[in-house]
């Protein structure tokens, strides 16, 4: 039988290229979109066994708990998770004088970037502990480390994406004791919706990677380390400070 993967957000950018690149790889691919997505649609036609589209907000719980059943209705167990869907809300060029802290954005970053994937954690958590591998890897951002921080706005995104690490960290502290392997992964700059044209990556470049990553992890290589170094890493599986 073929492993399974849910991927969340899989209907652009690095989720849609993390989507083709299990499924070249001859995996069972469970990819998490909010509407009807012609690009996935496309992609379904070359692999209408393999993968299947499953609608997913990751804002709204009962989204959430209804995307699990629908996923455990076709398979027993899934061995990985990858929690990629994300949003950049508000403008990355206004200071701290010019942010409009009545528009929500700010919340609603949080929803989706740092709440939306412990929903999914929690919610999946049987159909991962079901599976041989159980890896969990949070899509994160360079943006979200403290320890490396340059910037002088951009609140919401860096805020959602450090606290996304932290709920990785505390992932890790619960779930490894279980056989789970928890992994914060940064893309990379990449050219997508979010990213923009001038980025540094392709999301195929981007998106080998991380699978690459998560083939390293499932064979015990990139462990975690004292102080829970080694588990927020890029896609290329170089170690980021926290
Ligand atoms: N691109 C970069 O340079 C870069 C750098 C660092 C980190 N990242 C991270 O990498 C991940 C993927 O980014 P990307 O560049 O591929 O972004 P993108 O092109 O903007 O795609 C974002 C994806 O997230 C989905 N999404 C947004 N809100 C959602 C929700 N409430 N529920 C479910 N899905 C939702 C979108 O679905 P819809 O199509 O329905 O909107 C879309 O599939 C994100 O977590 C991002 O923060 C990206």
């Amino acid at each position: 039988m073929s492993e399974t993967v849910l991927i969340t957000g899989a209907g652009r950018g690095v989720g849609l290229a993390l989507t083709k690149e299990f499924l070249a790889a001859g995996y069972r691919v469970f990819a998490g979109v909010r509407k009807t997505c012609h690009l996935l649609e496309k992609v379904k036609e070359q692999y209408p066994a393999a993968l299947s589209l499953i609608p997913l907000d990751v804002t709204e719980m009962a989204s959430v708990r209804a995307a699990a059943a629908k996923v455990a209705a076709e398979t027993p167990a899934l061995e990985t998770l990858i929690n990629n869907a994300g949003v950049y809300l508000g403008d990355k060029t206004r200071t701290l004088e010019e942010l409009d802290l009545e528009d929500n954005h700010l919340q609603q970053t949080m929803e989706v970037n740092a709440f939306g994937p412990l929903r999914v954690v929690q919610q999946f958590l049987p159909l991962l502990a079901a599976g041989g591998k159980r890896i969990i890897v949070n899509i994160s951002s360079e943006a979200g480390s403290i320890g490396d921080c340059w910037r002088r706005q951009e609140y919401a995104y860096t805020m959602s994406k450090a606290a996304l690490n932290m709920q990785t960290r505390i992932l890790h502290n619960y779930l490894s004791p279980r056989g789970f392997k928890i992994k914060a992964i940064h893309p990379g700059w990449v050219r997508t919706d979010m990213g923009g044209k001038e980025a540094d990556l392709d999301p195929a470049t981007s998106a080998g990677g991380i699978f690459n990553v998560i083939q390293r992890v499932a064979a015990g290589e990139l462990a975690t380390k004292e102080g829970g170094e080694g588990i927020f890493l890029d896609y290329q599986g170089k170690i980021l400070r926290w």
